[in-house]
């Protein structure tokens, strides 16, 4: 075993294969959005799950003053969207967004989408871990992950 040192922590990590979301929140007629792995799922009774976001990231705002927000499970044919949106300034043009029930925007063909409460804040380290309570959700069985392994998507 190494001493930790964030180089091999974070290739360590890298080997721990994830999914790939999209968070996207919608304020005041505009819609902020940033791909993130660090998504799981936190309680069955009642249903929630949480991520964290970097509290250095120059969109945290509107991530953390926001009660609804969506959550997009990327599909294996969606690696652009990806991209887009961990890129700093996403395009949102080409991106047919549907309403959601509760004031949030769906990514459509996604494999699956979480419509969410966003209930507690929890500061750790240089980020926030963000717990949301499940409104509304729906899946695709047809459509397989995107799958993101060794900084690589798979
Ligand atoms: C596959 C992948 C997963 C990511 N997961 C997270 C994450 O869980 N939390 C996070 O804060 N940023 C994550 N990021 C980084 C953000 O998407 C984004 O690049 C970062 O917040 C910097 O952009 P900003 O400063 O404009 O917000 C991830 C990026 C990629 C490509």
């Amino acid at each position: 075993m190494r001493k930790v040192n964030t180089k091999n922590f974070k290739k360590t990590l890298s080997k721990f294969s994830t999914g790939i979301t999209v968070i996207c929140v919608k304020k005041n007629n505009s819609i902020y959005g940033k791909t993130v792995n660090s998504f799981n799922s936190l309680s069955l009774k009642p249903p929630m799950v949480l991520f964290s976001l970097g509290n250095y990231s120059s969109t945290i705002k509107h991530f953390s003053k926001t009660r609804f927000l969506s959550i997009n499970v990327l599909s294996s044919k969606q690696k652009e969207l990806s991209d887009n949106f961990a890129s700093s300034e996403p395009k949102l043009e080409n991106i047919k967004f549907i309403e959601g029930k509760n004031k949030t925007v769906i990514i459509p063909n996604c494999i699956a989408n979480l419509e969410c409460e966003l209930t507690d804040k929890i500061k750790k380290g240089d980020h926030i871990i963000f717990i949301c309570k499940i409104l509304e959700l729906e899946s695709n069985d047809k459509l397989k992950p995107l799958v993101y392994f060794n900084s690589k998507y798979f």
